[in-house]
């Protein structure tokens, strides 16, 4: 796997790129025009559920500036805007192509002055420190290549006292919903997902990245490892999705 960094522009602008990031963004960019449907039709529309349950974590701060990492086609900014009115959202991404559906999004509920989307790589926020009152990421966490980078990044661009709030799949403990959890995500949602989507890769990529990545108490002592406080973490529906939250006590 090559990680260096080249500065060769690409079509989206003068972006450095590496060639895993650019292989997940190129991915996103395949199924962006029919990422919202099948992200609520394979979850049954739980995933909306989950968001909520995600904006409630920030319920009762004073949010002057929030910032969502990975956010796709900005459903989270969406729901969050919605429900807190926060001053200003900034949703960054590594897909145009995802950013292009959450933009016409934000058109149409006409919410440009609140939210923004651009180009922004959670290895490498573009924001000064001590920017956010809160940031949020919803099924992001998985795909970074650099998982302590990017907790690290969001640490550094959190006020002092901020939130994190992450939303991100984990493996049910209960040995008989890990079966049933693993018959739908390894044989249904593959073959589904690849007619669907036309896209081979992805849905093959969704279960086995899940499986492979950190969840439960080791996935809250990285949070802590990487400088996170008073971290919590929150099982929703049987633990096939959990909220983990903490806080940016001192810098
Ligand atoms: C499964 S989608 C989640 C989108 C959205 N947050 C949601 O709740 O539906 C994962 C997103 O992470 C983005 N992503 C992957 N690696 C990233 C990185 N290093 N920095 C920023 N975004 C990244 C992808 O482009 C994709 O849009």
């Amino acid at each position: 796997m090559d990680l260096s960094v080249t500065t060769r522009k690409n079509i989206s602008g003068n972006k450095p790129q590496n060639k895993e990031r650019a292989a997940i963004a190129q991915m996103f960019n395949k199924i962006a025009w029919r990422y919202d449907f099948l992200n609520h039709f394979f979850s049954f529309h739980i995933d909306k559920i989950w968001r909520r349950k995600a904006v409630n974590e920030l319920c009762g701060r004073q949010l002057d500036k929030v910032l969502d990492v990975a956010t796709g086609t900005a459903d989270l900014a969406l729901a969050i805007q919605k429900r807190l009115h926060p001053g200003h959202i900034t949703g960054v991404d590594i897909s145009e192509g995802m950013l292009t559906v959450g933009r016409q999004k934000i058109e149409k509920t006409g919410l440009e002055q609140q939210i923004s989307l651009e180009y922004g790589d959670s290895a490498a926020l573009p924001f000064n420190d001590l920017t956010f009152d809160a940031a949020t990421v919803a099924f992001g966490v998985r795909n970074f290549e650099h998982l302590e980078k990017g907790l690290g990044e969001m640490f550094r661009v959190l006020k002092t006292g901020g939130k994190v709030v992450i939303l991100e799949f984990s493996i049910p403990q209960n040995r008989i919903f890990r079966s049933i959890f693993h018959f739908y995500f390894f044989r249904i949602l593959p073959f589904v997902g690849r007619l669907v989507s036309k896209d081979a890769h992805a849905y093959n990529y969704l279960p086995d990245s899940v499986q492979s990545f950190p969840h439960g108490a080791e996935f809250k002592s990285k949070m802590e490892s990487c400088g996170f406080s008073g971290v919590t973490v929150r099982p929703l529906t049987f633990g096939i999705a959990s909220i983990y939250a903490g806080i940016k006590q001192n810098t």
